[in-house]
């Protein structure tokens, strides 16, 4: 295994975070992995909205039980697509799942702890939520929420490769 592949297999979901600031500087780097994802025909149909404000990220983390750790998070990153601009509108949701993986991993690279956590944008209520809350350009929909800080937990990972899950063909 290099680096890249063992950095993919012992990243997991990170939930507690001291309250140490994460860097402007390494927010950037965040981001620079995450727009130097691939996207169909390269259209890069996503826009990223940073959170440090402790009022919001407490706002945030009441959207369901599930993301009531993000109250305790730094800071987190919104990830927002953009349908009507993209050259082939239904794959936005491919181009932000790509350019949230890449951030995970980046934060994992630099000893950070993240998590992704999903946001319905089936439901306007939910997409209403965030509005409501961040500043987000009416033509952007949010596609998913990720808190980021220094670990507060640690978390064991075994490598989950399945030969049930695949065939040679
Ligand atoms: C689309 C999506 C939505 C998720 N939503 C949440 C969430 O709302 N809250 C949460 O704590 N984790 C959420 N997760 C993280 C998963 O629970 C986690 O990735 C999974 O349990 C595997 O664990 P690992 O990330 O530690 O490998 C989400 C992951 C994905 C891909």
């Amino acid at each position: 295994m290099n680096a890249v592949i063992e950095a993919i297999v012992s990243r997991r979901s990170i939930r507690k975070f001291s309250q140490e600031k994460v860097s402007n500087e390494t927010v950037e780097l965040l981001l620079t992995a995450a727009m130097n994802a691939p996207s169909a025909c390269n259209q890069q149909a996503w826009y990223f909205i940073v959170v440090t404000d402790r009022a919001k990220l407490e706002k945030l983390s009441t959207r369901h039980d599930g993301v009531n750790f993000v109250k305790g998070a730094p800071a987190a990153i919104i990830i927002c697509g953009e349908p009507d601009a993209a050259v082939l509108d239904y794959y936005w949701v491919d181009d932000c799942s790509a350019a949230t993986q890449n951030l995970l991993l980046a934060a994992h690279s630099l000893g950070l702890g993240a998590t992704w956590t999903g946001i319905n944008r089936q439901d306007p209520e939910a997409i209403e939520f965030f509005r409501q809350i961040l500043t987000i350009p009416r033509q952007y929909i949010p596609f998913s929420m990720i808190p980021i800080g220094y670990p507060a937990e640690q978390r064991s990972f075994s490598n989950r490769y399945d030969e049930k899950k695949m065939n040679w063909d």
